[in-house]
Formats: C-alpha cells, sequence, structure tokens
C-alpha cells in the first residue's frame, strides 16, 4: 500500500510540488481518508484505460501546480476566479465575456442545450453512430431522435443529415471530429451547413477532439448565427477529465437563454479545476508535447492494427475506430485478459469499435494482448 501511495502521490503530482496530501495523509488523515487515498492508489495502478479518451499524460504541470498550490482557497467561494476564467477563454476563442458559459464538464453545457430545446416537441437529428449519452433524457422525453447513417467512409453525412431536418425539428447535433469514429468534417462545408440549417433550428457543435486537429473552429460564426452552440472541453487534450470543466460558446442571446437552467449559470466547477483550467490554457508545452505524443502512439497503433488485418478509420483525434471483422479471437477477453479496458461494438455490422490512444507503452501492450 505504502508503495501504491507513493506512486499515486507521484502521479497527481502533489509529491513533486511538496505540498499537501504527504503530509496530510501522515499527520492530518483519519483512517477513512487515508483509506480512500490508497484506494485511489489502487485504481490508479490497475488497468490501462483505453476506453474513455482521456489523456493518459495530464493533467499539466502547470495545471497540477496550480491545484497543489491552492488547496489553501478552497475555503472561499473565490466569484473572481470565474470571471478570470471567462475572460481567458474568450480570449482564447476571438468572443467577448458574454459569449461563454461554462460547465462541469462539456456535458453539463449539453444537458442545458437538450434542456432548451425540449422546451417544445418535436425532435432532435443526431448522426449514427456518434456521441449519444447526453440524449437520454432527450429521447424519453419530448423530442423523438431522428439518426442518419454515416457515409461508408464513417463521415457525418451533412448533406444526409441537412435533409432530415423538418418542421418540427428542435436540434441538430455534430460531433466534428466525431466519436466513436475520429473522422472530422470539412471546415468550409460545415460553415455552408450552419449557413443553410433553418435559424430555428439549435445547431449543436461539439468540439471535444477538435484540439487533436488543426482546423479552426467554429466560434467565429456565433454573433452571425445565435441558434449556433459550439462546446469544448478540458477534458481531453488539457487532460482535466475528472476536474469536470468545459465550456459552451454562443450568441448573448442564446447564453441567455442556456444561463437559465442552473440555479447560479457558472458556477458550477471548483475554485481548484477553474486554476487548473487557466494554469493549462498557458502551458502550451504540455498542450504540444500532448499533440504529437498522441501522433506517434495513434500512427503507431494504426500500424499494429492493419498489420494484423483489421481496417482502421483515419482518425483526427486521440481514438481509432477499426473493425473486428477480421478478428479470430475473442477481442474483448483478449483485453480483459491483459488487463485492458477498451470500450463496446458500436456497429454490429462491420463489428466495429474504438480504442483510445494512449502513452506509447500503453499502445505496445495493446497490440501485444491481441495478436
Ligand atoms: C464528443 C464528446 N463530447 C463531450 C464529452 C463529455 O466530456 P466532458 O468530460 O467535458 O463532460 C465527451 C466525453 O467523452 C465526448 O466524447
Amino acid at each position: 500500500m505504502a508503495t501504491n501511495r507513493r506512486t499515486w502521490l507521484k502521479q497527481v503530482g502533489l509529491g513533486i510540488a511538496g505540498v499537501g496530501l504527504t503530509n496530510l495523509t501522515s499527520s492530518y488523515a483519519s483512517p477513512q481518508t487515508e483509506a480512500l487515498i490508497n484506494g485511489l492508489a489502487a485504481i490508479n495502478d490497475t488497468p490501462i484505460l483505453l476506453r474513455s479518451n482521456e489523456n493518459p499524460y495530464g493533467p499539466s504541470p502547470m495545471a497540477r501546480s496550480a491545484i497543489a498550490d491552492h488547496l489553501h482557497v478552497s475555503n472561499r467561494y473565490n466569484w473572481n476566479i470565474i470571471s478570470e476564467l471567462i475572460a481567458a477563454l474568450s480570449k482564447k476563442n476571438n468572443v467577448h465575456d458574454e459569449n461563454i458559459l461554462l460547465g462541469a464538464g462539456s456535458t453539463e453545457i449539453l444537458d442545458m442545450v437538450a434542456r432548451y430545446a425540449a422546451l417544445e416537441k418535436g425532435n432532435f437529428v443526431i448522426a449514427d453512430p456518434s456521441f449519444d449519452y447526453w440524449t437520454a433524457p432527450l429521447s424519453t422525453s419530448v423530442l423523438s431522435k431522428i439518426k442518419v447513417p454515416l457515409t461508408a467512409d464513417k463521415k457525418i453525412d451533412l448533406a444526409a443529415m441537412q435533409k432530415a431536418i423538418n418542421q418540427d425539428t428542435r436540434l441538430i447535433y455534430i460531433c466534428n471530429p466525431n466519436n466513436p469514429t475520429g473522422t472530422i468534417c470539412e471546415r468550409s462545408s460545415l460553415v455552408k451547413f450552419v449557413n443553410e440549417v433553418p435559424r430555428k433550428v439549435i445547431i449543436l457543435v461539439d468540439e471535444a477532439y477538435l484540439d487533436f486537429t488543426t482546423q479552426q473552429s467554429l466560434s467565429g460564426l456565433i454573433n452571425d448565427y445565435p441558434n449556433l452552440v459550439i462546446v469544448k472541453t478540458f477534458s481531453k487534450i488539457y487532460g482535466l477529465a475528472g476536474a469536470r470543466i468545459g465550456y459552451g460558446i454562443a450568441h448573448k442571446t442564446m447564453i441567455d437563454k442556456l444561463s437559465t437552467f442552473p440555479s447560479a449559470p457558472n458556477n458550477s466547477i471548483s475554485v481548484l479545476s477553474r486554476l487548473a483550467a487557466m494554469a493549462s490554457l498557458k502551458d502550451e508545452k504540455f498542450i504540444a508535447e500532448t499533440f504529437s505524443l498522441n501522433e506517434a502512439a495513434r500512427q503507431y497503433t494504426v500500424a499494429g492494427l492493419e498489420q494484423l488485418n483489421l481496417s482502421c478509420i483515419p482518425s483526427h483525434t486521440n481514438f481509432i475506430y477499426f473493425s473486428l471483422a477480421n478478428f479470430k479471437k475473442d477481442f474483448f477477453q483478449q483485453l480483459t485478459n491483459n488487463n485492458i479496458q477498451g470500450t463496446k461494438i458500436y456497429e454490429e455490422q462491420g463489428k466495429w469499435t474504438r480504442i483510445t490512444v494512449g502513452t506509447m507503452q500503453e499502445m505496445q501492450q495493446f497490440i501485444k494482448a491481441i495478436q
């Protein structure tokens, strides 16, 4: 256990920063807290997590220090940090502060948009497969789901999506790049699409993985299209999935509407997560490193999968969509035997699954496990 705790402290960076938990466990922690910390260490020592598209290198060193150095300010609400973060995000995205809405993960923003769309009866349009966990409350309530198949090369079919819109459509969701397929829509096609979709339809563009590409965000369009909402997250390239921080970018009128859903808008994120997010924005070195480490590990993995005769969809993200049609063994059993967590079959036909790109070492273990 002692080794586990040391490993965990090293991983979270607090040991290095010389702050907090080492002292906390030795001098202040109750047996229950110590057990919790040891439990977390045990979790960290267990499987290779290639399931949820997290950043295996994060949080960034600057974010770790920000958290460690500011534990003591958690006793105050620190409202000023919210406005500083909003200002940093509006600057980064070249919009105004009034165009930003913070959430505890982008899931919270997706949820607000869903609830806003569901104020009236109708339908919503989504590609299939795409990231759809956030739609669960929609499908069971007033909005029916119109699923639009991807193209043969697993791209979002923007023309078909547009055609699927009818007079009752409240919302259309575009995940760019798309989860789980890793494919990307050309920016010019997206701009045309946004322009052609009727203004009464909310266009929700999820840019969770856009940081793994060189494509420019659609944030520049929000002033011309009050029906456009862009969602972003700190959970992926910024490595802060557990810190729960994301945001929406939209026209002020849309932000005002979405802000009516939480009882205190912009206030669901802890002070430490806000500080971590601000520090992450400054840690350009870490982002650049993650970007290139991801590219290298992804290239290695695709080559390994193709060598096993498993076809892969070209990915613009930190995950790979590939077919198990030619895989002779039980893929998920092979993963389990090797203490690796994958996801599921997304499309029965063609047996398509997804694997997150971890570190190079993790991907070497993954390829070895399925050979
Ligand atoms: C496309 C997409 N959008 C949003 C999310 C949710 O991210 P968050 O952690 O910001 O809630 C995920 C998480 O995997 C995702 O893949």
